[in-house]
């Protein structure tokens, strides 16, 4: 069976952007721009065009640079809106307009002050006006994960008439259950006219902490994109993180869906945004946080020594990682003391190991972690010196 290509649409620019205290100037967004143009993204997000001039300038600016992915800007289901996207895109290889409406009952009666059949004929108009500027037009349902299955396939069948290329299915509040996600994905490719001129892509977020899952739910039943930022950053608990999504299809090959990113640099990427931003990464992010390959307790680290894949289910080089780490702690057992003093130059003898094992507890407990210079300190001032 021939893997399906999952295209990865990341939003770093535009939703991860969204982080308070996190803004980019133009020149910050053109050097993650092309960083991922060199990851392997389908389709970047480059911003929200009418939001602000320096996010047209910056929509501008990278549709010129960026060689491979789609160039993608957000709008509302707003003429003007739309009409300055496809203004910021005019000089992209290949420009997508990504325009939506809330469709929850809450968005629609809320929001809208307006009723359910106005939000489709609003949704129609903008995506036909859309498409009188590009050909790759992506919709999104706002709040699709708190929308009725019925009234979505509803509005998802009227905006592929009308021309969308993708329909977002938005989980926008980080509702959903990662089975009630993909029986939505499912519902949709069941019961949408037409549903094979389009893909659905799926745009989780964190909340309850299910964007990933959610997001893989949503392709095992279907769907063909996956909406993501670098480390996860996005609105309050953030969007999907790229790098775990990625990682998850690489890791379960059975699952036969593969994506076209070079998992080599997402450790860099990661850190590039992570710097770029100002945002400290959690050190147990999985993939990326500092101690996602550290191994600090004795017996993991017994094991790690012997062979990495006793506690490892991913080779870090695969993510652009030197080599896993052992971390010297009070935790740490013999193992690990003689595999962190061979690599500074001491090989130890059994005996000689037992005596420098005994200080080394001792002044572990009065530390956090045991570095290299610490140990030159234990062996040398131990009684195998005497
Ligand atoms: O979360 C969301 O619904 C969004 C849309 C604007 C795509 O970010
Ligand atoms: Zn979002």
């Amino acid at each position: 069976m021939s893997n399906t290509h999952i295209q990865i649409f990341d939003t770093t620019l535009r939703d991860g952007e969204q982080v308070p205290g996190c803004k980019l100037n133009t020149s910050q967004k053109l050097i993650i721009a092309k960083q991922l143009d060199l990851l392997g993204v389908d389709i970047i997000e480059a911003g929200f065009p009418v939001s602000s001039p320096g996010d047209f300038k910056s929509v501008e600016e990278i549709s010129k640079i960026v060689k491979n992915a789609t160039v993608c800007g957000l709008t509302r289901a707003v003429e003007n809106d739309i009409k300055v996207a496809a203004e910021a895109l005019k000089y992209a290889k290949k420009p997508r307009i990504h325009t939506g409406i809330g469709t929850s009952d809450s968005h629609i009666i809320h929001k809208f002050k307006s009723n359910k059949d106005a939000i489709i004929e609003r949704a129609v108009s903008a995506v036909s006006y859309a498409k009188s500027f590009v050909e790759d037009v992506e919709f999104y349902a706002e709040d699709a994960g708190r929308t009725d299955n019925e009234y979505l396939a509803r509005i998802c069948e009227a905006v592929i008439k009308a021309g969308a290329t993708v329909l977002n299915i938005p989980d926008t509040t980080g509702y959903c259950l990662p089975h009630e996600y993909g029986a939505k994905i499912k519902y949709l490719k069941e019961n949408v006219k037409g549903i094979e001129k389009a893909i659905i892509s799926c745009h989780c977020h964190n909340d309850l902490g299910l964007a990933t899952a959610n997001s893989i739910e949503g392709i095992i039943n279907g769907a063909q994109q996956i909406e993501c930022t670098i480390n996860g950053i996005g609105e309050r608990a953030g969007n999907t993180a790229l790098e775990e999504v990625v990682m998850i299809m690489k890791q379960h090959p059975y699952l036969n869906l593969d994506t076209k990113i070079d998992t080599t640099m997402l450790y860099g990427i990661s850190q590039l945004v992570s710097d770029s931003m100002g945002i400290y990464t959690q050190p147990n992010k999985a993939i990326v946080g500092a101690n996602a390959f550290a191994h600090s307790s004795g017996i993991h680290q017994d094991g790690v020594i012997k062979n990495r894949e006793t506690y490892e289910i991913i080779d870090p080089k695969d993510v652009g990682v030197t080599e896993s780490a052992i971390v010297l702690t009070a935790r740490s057992g013999r193992a690990a003391l003689a595999y962190r003093a061979k690599n500074v130059g001491y090989e130890l003898t059994k005996l000689e190991l037992d005596i420098v094992y005994a200080e080394f507890l001792t002044f572990a407990d009065t530390k956090k972690e045991v570095v290299d210079s610490d140990i030159h300190q234990i062996i040398k001032t131990s009684k195998i010196y005497k």
